[in-house]
């Protein structure tokens, strides 16, 4: 098994050992900070991390990489996107940048609707094509591993194919059944009726989890309650799209049925802080769909001071965040929803890898993790979320493929 050394690093920065939970409160900002440090890989696992003077004599062959000058931090997770969909919504994005609102296009048959007409229209070779591009893009800023959803098929064979296709290109696939209601059913129990029968079954050994958009105009709490459950007796993790307009319930209905997350809560009030403080659902803060729609934030540092396990992400989607840039959503985070770069480190890592059933491999720079990576071409590890919307990713590790 081959040997990486990267050695002479000006720091290595990771999310200290916690509880095996998500990290939460003063355990979400515990980053380990080690100078002039190497990383020594195995395989595909991490063996050693330490200070360079306590590097012993390494067996056999080894790749060594001098990284004078730069800081390492672990692979990125991004815990919510999604990659599979065809066409654009520029042209939305443009009307909505001359004042529509995103509720107006949706109802008019445009937003996530125009997205499923596409995504259907594309053939199976160019639906791989965008999956594996999106991807691309992803690791291309870091991102190691990501959870990709359906929902833009909202019919057997697209949701299905969208499932494969994410799950052949690298990511954890989340089946977004109830992304809103496609034109050819009247009412969401009519479509339940269809997903739940038709679609769920082969869902099941293919997807991990299951999601819903709860919300005006997609589901509400009874729909979401029957689809949830329904998706949980099958065997799947669930998450929820919820509070991202207006509060509906999801928040205690992800309680309720234990989800793993619910994601958005730019609308979340005092009440639901406390109720996901007091629950083991992950938050999940989208900070980069509240920008580009240019909505209130959801509230980051309350939930954090509560004591509710954060988790960020980047929604990377075409409608409401057409970004795959888990370092933006540092610097979001660092400046609008007020964590510091250590708490936005912790949120894209070990809790987004919590978010996806994989904190026992993801989300940490220590022995027995997987060597995942990322080089960045700055001595202080914190310009990750410091330096808005340059791009100091310098290498990937992933895999033990090196990205240039
Ligand atoms: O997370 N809110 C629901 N779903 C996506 C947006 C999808 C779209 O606009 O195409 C989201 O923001
Ligand atoms: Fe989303």
């Amino acid at each position: 098994m081959a040997g990486l050394l990267l050695r002479d690093l000006a720091q290595v920065a990771t999310p200290a050992a916690g509880t095996g939970e998500a990290a939460r409160g003063a355990d979400l900002r515990a980053v380990d900070v080690i100078e002039d440090a190497f990383i020594y890989c195995r395989g595909e696992t991490i063996a050693a991390v330490g200070r360079m003077r306590d590097l012993e004599p390494l067996d056999g062959d080894v790749e060594e990489l001098d990284c004078s000058g730069l800081s390492a931090v672990p692979g990125l997770v991004d815990c919510h996107t999604h990659p599979a969909f065809g066409g654009d919504r520029v042209g939305e994005f443009s009307l909505r940048a001359g004042g529509a609102s995103y509720e107006e296009l949706h109802a008019a048959g445009g937003g996530i609707l125009s997205t499923v007409a596409a995504t259907r229209a594309l053939s199976p070779e160019a639906l791989v094509e965008r999956v594996e591009q999106h991807a691309a893009w992803m690791l291309a800023h870091g991102t190691t591993a990501w959870e990709g959803k359906s929902g833009y098929g909202l019919d057997h064979d697209t949701e299905l194919a969208q499932l494969r296709v994410i799950r052949a290109a690298g990511g954890v696939p989340t089946w977004l059944g109830a992304h809103a209601v496609p034109p050819e059913f009247p009412d969401s129990d009519a479509y339940l009726d269809f997903a739940l029968a038709e679609v769920l079954p082969e869902v099941v050994g293919l997807a991990e989890a299951a999601d819903v958009f709860v919300e005006n105009g997609a589901f509400d709490v009874p729909h979401a309650r029957r689809y949830l459950t329904a998706c949980l007796d099958a065997g799947l993790a669930l998450r929820l799209h919820g509070d991202q307009f207006t509060e509906q319930g999801a928040v205690p209905l992800a309680i309720e049925l234990g989800a793993r997350s619910v994601d958005h809560l730019e609308a979340t009030g005092d009440e639901g802080v406390r109720a996901l403080a007091g629950s083991d659902v992950t938050a999940v803060l989208l900070p980069a769909s509240a920008l580009f729609l240019g909505r209130r934030m959801p509230p980051g540092r309350t939930l954090v001071d509560a004591g509710a396990a954060v988790a960020i992400a980047t929604d990377f989607n075409p409608g409401s965040a057409f970004c795959e840039s888990l370092p933006l959503v540092c610097s979001l985070a660092a400046t609008q929803l007020q964590l510091s770069p250590a708490e936005a480190l912790g949120a894209c890592t070990v809790n987004a890898a919590h978010v996806l059933g994989r904190a026992d491999r993801k989300g940490r720079l220590a022995p027995g993790y997987d060597a995942d990576l990322v080089l960045l071409d700055t001595p202080d590890w914190r310009y990750l979320a410091y330096h808005l919307g340059h791009d100091h990713v310098l290498t990937v590790i992933w895999g033990r493929a090196a990205l240039p």
